[in-house]
């Protein structure tokens, strides 16, 4: 299967931005569908593109799209990389590029991997908690569920979750661990967070599920998101070409947090944009995933 049901988020936004200092080489560190690394490679014959992802689902699903979408292209303008986008100085150092003109990411997780049971992403699936971007490598969410003490289990709901009720849910998870009944899917942690935390919540007129900080915590504990965002904007300075370009989207406030911090107080960026540039309503309304999505973007000075 080679189709993908994820919708880009603010597809011309980026392209706009990313484009607007003449450039050839581009990272996009989280590939996923493909939507944006395919109208980057559009823009212009001349663009290549090295595209990461841990997902070797993504990698393979999306190499075979673009084939197709690319086919008769010659050179074919993208490079597969399945790896973290942490990793993207190795992966330069290999195919011999000093210097990229600019670099992308579109973080958490796609629609195809919400869609796909066995992963674990979807609170109802009846599938293994797992959680994991790469399945292949690190603890699922349910290993890491059996194995961590009870205040671990507290400290990353409510610090990558900002969940209020992170110790009544770290709590259950330890009983249920201790009368030998271990969490081992999605649905079973989701129904777990939704005795523990009262009713759904609304937030600007929408209903959330109660379960979603709790995920949301989970994966981003299990995939080490923060870390690799951090470190990965440190580092990219090292080998962005002068007047190069970064563009980030989050979904997160502590990811958002890290992106505007490290635009605004770290000398070599100048921000391209003061505030976060966010979906139109007509977009939030066709693809309604956009609706938290925020996107900075900064050049290389
Ligand atoms: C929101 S999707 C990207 C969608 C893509 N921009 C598009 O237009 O289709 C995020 C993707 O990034 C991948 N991902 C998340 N963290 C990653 C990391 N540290 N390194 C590489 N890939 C990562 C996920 O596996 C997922 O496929």
């Amino acid at each position: 299967m080679s189709e993908t049901v994820h919708k880009s988020v603010m597809p011309g936004e980026v392209l706009d931005l990313l484009t607007s200092r003449s450039g050839k080489v581009y990272i996009d560190g989280t590939l996923g569908g493909g939507g944006h690394t395919e109208s980057l490679c559009r823009y212009s014959k001349d663009v290549r593109v090295i595209a990461f992802d841990r997902d070797i689902e993504a990698i393979n699903r999306t190499e075979k799209r673009l084939r197709s979408v690319f086919a008769g292209t010659d050179p074919f303008p993208v490079r597969f990389v399945h790896a973290d986008y942490r990793f993207f100085e190795d992966a330069l150092d290999l195919l011999n590029i000093e210097k990229i003109d600019g670099f992308l990411l579109d973080l958490g997780l796609s629609s195809d991997q919400l869609a796909d049971d066995s992963r674990g992403f979807s609170f109802d699936s009846a599938g293994n908690l797992d959680l994991r971007f790469d399945v292949s490598e690190g603890l699922s969410a349910a290993e890491m569920l059996a194995r961590l003490p009870e205040k671990e289990i507290s400290r990353i709901l409510y610090e990558f979750g900002e969940e209020r009720h992170s110790r009544t849910i770290a709590r259950r998870i330890a009983e249920c661990r201790r009368s030998g009944q271990p969490l081992q899917t999605a649905r079973q942690l989701a129904d777990l967070v939704r005795e523990c935390v009262p009713k759904f919540w609304k937030t600007k007129g929408r209903s959330i599920d109660p379960a979603t900080k709790t995920f949301q915590a989970l994966r981003i504990a299990v995939n080490d998101e923060l870390n690799a965002l951090a470190e990965t904007l440190r580092r990219l300075p090292n080998r962005l070409a002068q007047g190069g370009i970064a563009a980030v989207i989050s979904f997160h406030s502590l990811e958002d947090r890290i992106v505007k911090n490290t635009f605004r107080d770290d000398p070599r960026w100048q921000p391209l944009t003061s505030k976060p540039v966010t979906a139109s309503e007509a977009e939030v309304s066709r693809n309604p995933r956009s609706r938290s999505a925020k996107l900075r973007a900064a050049l290389l000075v």
